[in-house]
């Protein structure tokens, strides 16, 4: 459950194991961690989970659990065994099942991964709730399952940096809040849409910086981190 340094999160968003350690080979333990999501984990699995964490990383497995309580507590217990750091889980999955995952990796003690919840997808607008019944804004809904989360006993949120201040207001210093939609200030947005900086990110209050494509696509990555973790310092 090791929070602190290093605050920057290399999203690992390619399409193979080799690619994946290719990758890591050009990265530095000491300045970043690193994330495996649902494409690179379906196709390369937990061997390349331990290999990454053998070279030091330690690993946010983004697979955002949503299920019922008992296979979310099963399945948060598999990411516990293999030694992850930081795992998720849906907030629209309801209070059970949140309790149910934090029950789940209590059990490891100070060896238990952080986990985190999940509000709304940024993909999601207003419409997108309202047809599947959810008939608030995408900022209330964001805001009650914030409450919900972090009462089930969640270490934190992933949410847009945008939305850190409020979160800050509303919870103060204690959830782990941990950011995508990062962008050094000369990189391209690519399909992010409301983009912060590094280091504004961090001014705003977020814990960790999930970096994908400004770093993973540079023609140095190694540099492209050595510069993002300088200007945050
Ligand atoms: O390349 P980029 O920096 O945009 O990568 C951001 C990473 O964060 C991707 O893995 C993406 O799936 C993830 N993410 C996101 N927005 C969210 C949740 C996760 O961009 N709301």
């Amino acid at each position: 459950m090791a929070g602190g340094q290093p605050w920057v999160v290399v999203a690992l968003d390619v399409d193979s194991a080799a690619r994946a350690e290719a990758l890591a080979a050009e990265l530095d333990p000491a300045l970043c961690r690193v994330k495996v999501g649902k494409e690179l984990f379906t196709r390369a699995g937990p061997d390349l989970v331990r290999r990454l964490q053998a070279k030091g990383f330690s690993v946010f497995l983004d697979l955002k659990f949503h299920d019922i309580p008992n296979t979310v507590a099963a399945v948060c217990r598999a990411a516990a065994d293999l030694g992850v750091w930081m795992v998720n889980v849906h907030a629209l999955g309801g209070g059970r099942m949140l309790e149910a995952a934090r029950e789940a990796v209590a059990v490891y003690g100070s060896e238990r991964p952080l986990l985190t919840a999940v509000t709304v997808l940024t993909s999601h607008q207003r419409e997108d709730l309202v047809q599947v019944g959810l008939d608030h804004t995408p900022e209330a809904l964001v805001d009650r399952l914030a409450h919900l989360a972090l009462n089930s006993g969640m270490d934190g949120l992933v949410c847009s940096a945008r939305e850190v201040e409020a979160l800050r207001v509303a919870h103060g210093r204690d959830p782990v809040l941990v950011t995508p939609g990062i962008r050094p200030a000369d990189a391209a947005a690519d399909d992010q849409r409301r983009v912060v900086t590094p280091r504004e990110a961090r001014r705003l209050g977020s814990d960790y910086l999930v970096i994908g494509r400004p770093i993973t696509g540079a023609s140095s990555p190694r540099q492209a981190l050595e510069r993002i973790a300088a200007s945050i310092g």
